[in-house]
């Protein structure tokens, strides 16, 4: 709900956790009730490039009139899969970057320039074939665990349409217990999974949303196999 308190609107799309990504023509038309309101619009399109619904990634700063109040966060961790180099930024008008250096300035220190050089060469070169196969294979991923998850009895998960997550719905495994231990929320169930099973995922409470857990597939097929087959095997064991 937007009220004369309100300052800013946070979005992630396509969105951590649940993969759930927004048409053009939605964001067309959040953006049109935004632009009519004096607030920032952070936009953090990290996963942009990972699509997997044949749909455009259009930003909130492409909207009609929405550019000059658009901070689009980005970096290169997920599409280049350069998580290690460290880089991130934002885009926005040049009185708040000018702003944001400052602050910034004072509360971390740089990137290494090394990575900022191999960011620059990522985001004017890096979006070839490799890029292509790489989101091939995230899509491939994509079924294969949603449609086992939602083999397994009792979990449900909607298909992500980008990122690298899928969020299924776990409630109906909550109270059950297990060697005497009661799985009372999606943390019980996670913390029990990783001791048990050796598989770590991260509890919908997490993001506010008990009930669920997130499961990540930028892991590779024989070890998404194995973890949803101990998955599969854990949860058929609470009774
Ligand atoms: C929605 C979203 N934004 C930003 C980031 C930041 O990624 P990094 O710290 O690797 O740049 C993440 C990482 O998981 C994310 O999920």
């Amino acid at each position: 709900m937007i009220t004369p308190q309100t300052k800013a609107i946070i979005v992630n799309n396509p969105s951590n956790p649940t993969g759930a990504a927004y048409t053009p023509d939605e964001i067309r038309e959040i953006g049109a009730v935004l632009a009519e309101h004096d607030l920032w619009v952070i936009s953090d399109e990290i996963y942009e490039k990972l699509r997997y619904d044949g749909e455009e990634h259009l930003s909130f700063a492409q909207v009609d009139g929405l550019f000059d109040q658009t901070i689009v966060i980005n970096g290169v961790s997920k599409a280049f899969a350069m998580t290690g180099w460290r880089i991130g930024y934002l885009a926005a008008v040049p009185a708040l970057v000018k702003a944001v250096t400052k602050l910034q300035s004072q509360m971390t220190s740089s990137c290494c320039s090394i990575s900022q050089k191999a960011a620059i060469v990522a985001i004017q070169n890096g979006e070839d074939e490799t890029m292509k196969t790489m989101i091939a294979a995230f899509a491939k991923r994509c079924e294969m665990v949603v449609e086992a998850l939602n083999q397994m009895d009792g979990v449900t998960c909607p298909k992500p349409e980008g990122a690298f997550y899928a969020f299924p719905d776990i409630s109906a495994f909550l109270g059950k217990s297990v060697n005497g231990k009661r799985i009372d929320n999606s943390i019980d169930l996670c913390q029990w999974l990783l001791e048990e099973k050796h598989i770590a995922l991260v509890p919908g409470a997490a993001f506010g949303a008990e009930g669920f857990i997130r499961i990540s597939f930028a892991a590779s097929d024989e070890d998404l196999k194995t973890g949803l087959q101990r998955l599969k095997e854990g949860l058929a064991e609470l009774k």
